[in-house]
């Protein structure tokens, strides 16, 4: 399996109001992440065109609106999304196996007859503001912990390509799941950032530790973003991503 370059871990979330702001953001930034992550926020304010202007520019974008739907309409809107050239996307793993397995069967289908790659698809298992409460609440009899573990069996099972999972989850899921499976983190801060975060996520991790434990890509946002020198803040994360896995593999 070949190995990944420091640089190609880091996904910058577009989480932006403006698709100006976003333009923007892509042309400063395309050589210095891997990835770019196009949430509900941008997508709702301007559709397939930032999808567009980030081919365009020859990056590569991570598609994150966590469909939850019926088997033929996650498959339908998946389908979609790599005619638009996504890379990567996502879907809820609590949307249940079949949905997961269809999806995953009609995307492969679809890009073999449309001679196009196609996107990898990762499941979001447990969302991080769902705690056990919220679990008893829904009237699920588990703990967080356990029905992260669960679901992520089942995505492996599905045959998708990976989850998104907080830097706590990373170890647990990497040995359920071997080498290949694409492991996602967000909620990364660096050191000062992360004493001063006084944002909303709650199990933060440092970019080289999530790497560590085994995260393929990490998810930057406020971090970068609400940095004083984004790009500096880019060039640091990625060296401290190189020390923490020079040359490990995929
Ligand atoms: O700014 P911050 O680093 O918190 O941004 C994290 C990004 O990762 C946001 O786009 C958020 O939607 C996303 N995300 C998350 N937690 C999850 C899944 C996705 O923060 N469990």
């Amino acid at each position: 399996m070949d190995r990944m370059d420091p640089k190609e871990r880091m996904i910058l979330a577009l989480d932006l109001e403006h698709f100006q702001e976003a333009q923007k953001l892509v042309k400063e930034f395309k050589d210095h992440v891997g990835m770019f992550k196009v949430g509900k926020q941008l997508f709702t304010h301007c559709g397939t065109k930032i999808i567009d202007f980030i081919k365009m520019n020859k990056a590569k974008v991570f598609l994150d609106l966590k469909y939850h739907d019926i088997p033929n309409t996650v498959s339908k809107a998946g389908i979609e999304a790599m005619k638009l050239g996504v890379d990567m996307f996502n879907v809820h793993a609590s949307g249940g196996f079949t949905m997961m397995e269809e999806a995953r069967s009609a995307l492969q289908e679809a890009s073999k007859k449309l001679v196009m790659e196609r996107p990898k698809i990762i499941a979001v298992t447990v969302l991080t503001s769902i705690d056990d409460s919220e679990l008893q609440r829904l009237g699920l009899p588990v703990t967080a912990a356990e029905w992260t573990r669960k679901l992520t069996l089942l995505t492996k099972e599905a045959g998708l390509d990976g989850v998104v999972a907080s830097g706590h989850d990373i170890e647990m899921i990497r040995s359920l799941c071997g080498k290949a499976f694409i492991i996602v983190t967000p909620g990364v801060r660096i050191g000062q950032a992360m004493d001063n975060a006084k944002d909303d996520q709650k199990r933060t991790i440092t970019p080289g530790e999530a790497v560590r434990r085994g995260a393929t890509y990490i998810v930057l946002g406020r971090t970068v973003l609400a940095s004083k020198n984004p790009k500096e803040t880019l060039r640091q994360i990625e060296e401290e991503i190189g020390r923490a896995a020079p040359g490990q593999q995929k």
